[in-house]
């Protein structure tokens, strides 16, 4: 049976929301992915401080990067009644009976930082930037670096299934296609993590002649960066120099590397992505209005032309 809210037009709900105070988001359930990279420590610590400004109840839960663990947060969120739920999905697919459920409860759903497959009709919005463009903005960066010179490439990925690996491995080569003194030689999954990035990239080193055969690394976050570079000094060359590296994010550790000549471009992806995200809720409860569908938060390329240390002073305490 369908409630009165479903059954009353959107104009006649907008204005008794606007006369009620109650309407305001109260509590707000949050499912984060986990704690893979210093890009997503920003992230939460950021949505748990505007949060708090707002004077919104935040309940926070940690999927340890399961699917599994997100949908079950999802689905005690709905049965505690919150306000609306913040979801960063860690993988594209599966979602669609979860997303109905929050629909049905008249719970809106507001996505950060990934994407799903699911019907738009089923969240409210989802802040995050155009990951296409920032794998486009690193392909575009190596083009314009190697001016023509022949380059053989190694990638590290995201996380298997999510939006950022796919679209930002999908953003790459298309900024590389038609260039071909590039080459894409070795693509595979280093998780988002430190430690994983360092792993395979110890692999590719071994499998390309100890790493003379790789003139660059895409990796599609900092942190697997920063662990390849660790593992490209430990095969005895010079990263940044022998072997180029360039990634996503713009945490502060990456500058670190900048400043140190050991990476050479990053894109960044700003963490907050709840601010955007609580302003819309807000101006929804308050009198309906709808939020674009999309809210595209801004990509900027940094270079070791862009003063690294002091980029990594600006954003040392921010919370990465
Ligand atoms: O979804 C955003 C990505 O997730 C960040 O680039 C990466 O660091 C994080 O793990």
């Amino acid at each position: 049976m369908k409630s009165t809210k479903a059954i009353l037009g959107a104009g006649v709900l907008a204005s008794m929301l606007v006369m009620s105070s109650s309407a305001l988001a109260q509590t707000v359930g949050f499912s984060q992915i986990g704690s893979e990279s210093g890009w997503r420590a920003a992230e939460t610590t950021l949505t748990l401080q505007q949060a708090e400004e707002r004077g919104i109840d935040l309940k926070f839960a940690d999927a340890q990067q399961k699917q599994e663990n997100q949908i079950k947060a999802l689905r005690s969120f709905i049965a505690q009644g919150v306000d609306a739920i913040l979801i960063a999905p860690v993988v594209a697919t599966g979602w669609d009976s979860v997303l109905e459920e929050a629909k049905e409860a008249e719970i809106p759903v507001i996505l950060l930082d990934r994407m799903v497959d699911s019907s738009d009709d089923l969240y409210l919005t989802a802040v995050g930037s155009d990951l296409v463009h920032e794998g486009s903005v690193a392909g575009q960066w190596l083009v314009d670096e190697l001016a023509g010179k022949d380059c053989n490439v190694v990638e590290l990925q995201g996380t298997t299934g999510s939006s950022p690996a796919i679209d930002r491995k999908n953003g790459f080569e298309q900024a590389i296609s038609g260039h071909d003194n590039i080459k894409l030689i070795r693509s595979q999954t280093g998780d988002f993590t430190r430690t994983k990035g360092k792993e395979v990239m110890e692999s590719f080193l071994k499998a390309e002649d100890s790493g003379k055969n790789i003139c660059a690394l895409y990796a599609h976050n900092d942190d697997m960066a920063v662990g390849a570079i660790q593992a490209i000094k430990e095969a005895g060359l010079k990263p940044g120099e022998d072997i180029l590296v360039v990634s996503i994010d713009a945490v502060p550790d990456i500058f670190q590397a900048m400043a140190a000549g050991e990476a050479n471009a990053t894109v960044e992806l700003t963490p907050n992505m709840a601010g955007p995200a609580f302003d819309a809720l807000e101006a929804y409860m308050k009198d309906g209005t709808m939020p674009p569908k999309f809210i595209q938060t801004e990509s900027k390329l940094y270079t070791q032309a862009d003063d690294p240390q002091a980029v990594y002073e600006q954003k040392k305490d921010l919370g990465y």
